[in-house]
């Protein structure tokens, strides 16, 4: 990893937003990725508690300039969560700092329905789009599956998967606008020119260890078991 890379995995209700029910038992992480010379940073889902975590990167010397949603589910961006509970997300770091959130373009709709955020705020990308960070380059891999616009960001030898991919087992797709057959592709085709020397992290704590080696993923992960559509269907469809 180039030592410019700023990268912190922060997981909900350990190590922010302590005391929030809600997000001790969602185990999300959150995520923040800059440019250390530049002092430039993104939070990547900054749900519960947004503000808090930029006080986490300023405590580091890290300007929060951004954020790039994941996907636009309530964990991660914020919006009604569990019946009537209202997480925090996008739309008070937005109100609070003014930064712009960064999203696939066929995610934007859901992400403005669910949170709120103020629209002007909202930059759209297409699949491979790249957000620039100093001399950081990140590119925005679509993987539709547990949503339409689900993406996974790749930089340098990492790589945030959101909930397209944990380091055990894979998103959900019976959630509205969910696709198992996308899902299928997103991790066996679409992220199949990723390096098993890349690091995921994922965006939730559902295993053992917080991250892993993607090679190590692709070796015990039940999802990479299967070797086609045919089985993934019979298997997880
Ligand atoms: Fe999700």
């Amino acid at each position: 990893m180039t030592p410019r890379l700023y990268l912190r995995q922060w997981l909900s209700g350990r190590d922010f937003a302590l005391g929030d029910p809600v997000a001790v038992a969602m185990r999300n992480f959150a995520y923040a990725l800059g440019d250390r010379e530049t002092g430039e940073a993104v939070l990547v889902d900054p749900a519960y508690a947004p503000r808090e975590l930029v006080g986490l990167a300023a405590a580091e010397s890290m300007t929060v300039v951004g954020a790039v949603a994941t996907h636009a589910h309530p964990d991660h961006v914020g919006g009604r969560l569990l019946g009537e509970h209202v997480v925090a997300g996008v739309a008070e770091l937005v109100a609070a700092t003014g930064v712009a959130v960064h999203a696939q373009t066929v995610e934007v709709e859901a992400l403005l329905e669910r949170t709120g955020v103020d629209p002007a705020r909202v930059v759209g990308h297409d699949d491979r789009d790249h957000l620039v960070l100093g001399e950081l380059d990140v590119t925005l891999v679509r993987t539709p599956g547990h949503t339409p616009g689900s993406q996974c960001l790749w930089v340098d030898d990492a790589l945030l998967s959101g909930d397209t991919l944990f380091v055990e087992g894979c998103g959900r797709t019976d959630l509205p606008g969910g696709s198992s057959d996308e899902i299928y592709a997103s991790i066996h085709e679409r992220l199949a020119v990723v390096p098993d020397e890349t690091t995921l992290y994922p965006g939730h704590f559902y295993a053992d260890d917080p991250h892993a080696p993607l090679g190590r993923v692709r070796a015990s992960n039940t999802v990479f078991l299967v070797r086609s559509l045919a089985q993934w269907r019979a298997s997880f469809g």
